[in-house]
C-alpha cells in the first residue's frame, strides 16, 4: 500500500458553549504527518485532541483551514469519501452481529464477492490475533478482544489514514500495555499513516514516531518522544511529560555556545539553547538525572525517602523552601539516605536545560 501524507493547515474550530459563548476548541493548528508515521496528539482534557481528529475524519467541519490527505484536499468532504477509519474508546461494536459480521460491516458498500469478503475478513482477523473468533458474539469477548475487533473493522477497508481516539482507556493497565504494542506492530507492519489521541503520556511515548503536545487548542511542541522528554520547549510540556524539577535562576550569562547559570548559590555551566531567552528563566532537570552527594552540589535537606523497590524517590527541601524530587535507581541495600540528612544535588549540564520562567 502507498502510504499518504496528512497535512493540517491553520485549522480552526469554534463551538457554541452552553451559555452561548464561543469555545475555541482548535486554534490555528498546523501539522504534517509523514507517510507511514504514527503521530500522537497528547494533552490535557479539553485541549482539542478529539476535535482535531474528528475534523480529519470528516465528522466535524473546520471553521477555517485545510486538511490534505496526499495531494487531495478533503477539508469539506463527507467522511465516507475520505479513506480514513477511526477506532474509538467505546469500540462501537454491534452487539447483535457476530465478530465476523462486525468486521465485514465496513465492506458492505464495496463491490466484493462473498469469497473476497471472507478472505479479507480472515486476513485482518489474523493480523489482530483473532483467528477463529469470527462466529462469536462481541459480548463473549474480553475488553482487549473487543478492541481488536474494532481495530480489525477499521483495517478491513484498507484506509489510507488510521485514526485512534483513546482506544485503550477502557482497558486495565496490563492489557493496555499489551494492546499498545499490538497496535504499534500492526501499524508498522502495514506502514499506515496514523494519528492517535491520548492523554496518557506513557502511551504516547511508547507508541509514537512523533508526539504533538497540545494545550488549549494550540500546539506547544512537536517532536520525537526523546526530544519531548529531554528537550521540552516550554514549562507546560516539561510538566505534562513525566516528573520534573524547575530550579530558580538568579543570574545568567551566555559565553560562546555555553551559558553560566546561578542556581541558588551554585554556579552551573550548561549548553546554551538555540533560541533566544527571556530574562527570567528556570533550569529544568528530571528527577533521575540528579545524584545526591554529601559534600558537593546544591545544598538541600532530605524531607522524605520512599522506597519503590527498583528506585528510591527523595523529596529534598531546597534553600528557599521549594521541594525537589530526586530518583535514585538501583539503590544499594542500606544506602538509603534518611529524612533530616543534609545532601547536595549534583547534575550534569547535559541533563539540565533552561526554559523561560
Ligand atoms: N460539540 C461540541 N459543542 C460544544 N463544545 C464542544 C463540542 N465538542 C467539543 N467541545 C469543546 O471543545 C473543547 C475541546 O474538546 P475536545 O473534545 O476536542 O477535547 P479533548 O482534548 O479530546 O479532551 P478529552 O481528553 O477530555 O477527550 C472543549 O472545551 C469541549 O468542551
Ligand atoms: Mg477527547
Amino acid at each position: 500500500m502507498n502510504a499518504q501524507r496528512v497535512e493540517l493547515a491553520n485549522l480552526v474550530k469554534v463551538f457554541d458553549g452552553p451559555g452561548g459563548e464561543k469555545v475555541v476548541a482548535v486554534d490555528d493548528l498546523s501539522l504534517t504527518v509523514e507517510p507511514g508515521e504514527m503521530v500522537t496528539l497528547l494533552g490535557p482534557s479539553g485541549c482539542g485532541k478529539t476535535t482535531t481528529l474528528r475534523m480529519v475524519a470528516g465528522f466535524e467541519l473546520p471553521d477555517s483551514g485545510q486538511i490534505f490527505i496526499g495531494d487531495q484536499e478533503v477539508s469539506r468532504q463527507a467522511p465516507n469519501n475520505r479513506d480514513t477509519a477511526m477506532v474509538f474508546q467505546s469500540y462501537a461494536l454491534f452487539p447483535h452481529m457476530t465478530v465476523g459480521e462486525n468486521v465485514a460491516y465496513g465492506l458492505r458498500f464495496r463491490k466484493l464477492s462473498k469469497n473476497q469478503m471472507q478472505e479479507r475478513v480472515a486476513q485482518v482477523m489474523k493480523l489482530v490475533g483473532l483467528e477463529g473468533y469470527d462466529r462469536r458474539s462481541p459480548n463473549q469477548l474480553s475488553g482487549g478482544q473487543q478492541q481488536r475487533v474494532a481495530l480489525a473493522r477499521a483495517l478491513v477497508v484498507e484506509p489510507q489514514v488510521l485514526l485512534f481516539d483513546e482506544p485503550l482507556s477502557n482497558l486495565d493497565a496490563k492489557l493496555r500495555e499489551q494492546m499498545r504494542e499490538e497496535i504499534r506492530r500492526v501499524q508498522q507492519s502495514l506502514g499506515i499513516t496514523s494519528l492517535y489521541v491520548t492523554h496518557d503520556q506513557v502511551e504516547a511515548m511508547s507508541l509514537s514516531d512523533k508526539i504533538v503536545v497540545m494545550n488549549q487548542g494550540k500546539i506547544e511542541q512537536v517532536g520525537t518522544p526523546q526530544e519531548i522528554y529531554r528537550r521540552p520547549a516550554t514549562r507546560f510540556v516539561a510538566d505534562f511529560i513525566g516528573k520534573v524539577n524547575f530550579f530558580p535562576v538568579s543570574r545568567w550569562a551566555l559565553s560562546g555556545g555555553q551559558m553560566d547559570v546561578q542556581v541558588y548559590e551554585h554556579r552551573l555551566t550548561l549548553e546554551a539553547p538555540e533560541t533566544a531567552l527571556p530574562r527570567d528563566i528556570v533550569v529544568m532537570c528530571r528527577p533521575e538525572a540528579i545524584q545526591l552527594q554529601r559534600d558537593a552540589g546544591i545544598p538541600g535537606k532530605v524531607r522524605k525517602a520512599v522506597y519503590l523497590g527498583s528506585a528510591v524517590e527523595y523529596t529534598v527541601e531546597m534553600p528557599d523552601g521549594a521541594l525537589a524530587t530526586v530518583v535514585e535507581n538501583n539503590p544499594l541495600p542500606g544506602g538509603i539516605i534518611q529524612p533530616g540528612e543534609e545532601v547536595g544535588l549534583v547534575f550534569d549540564g547535559q541533563n539540565a536545560h533552561v526554559l523561560p520562567a
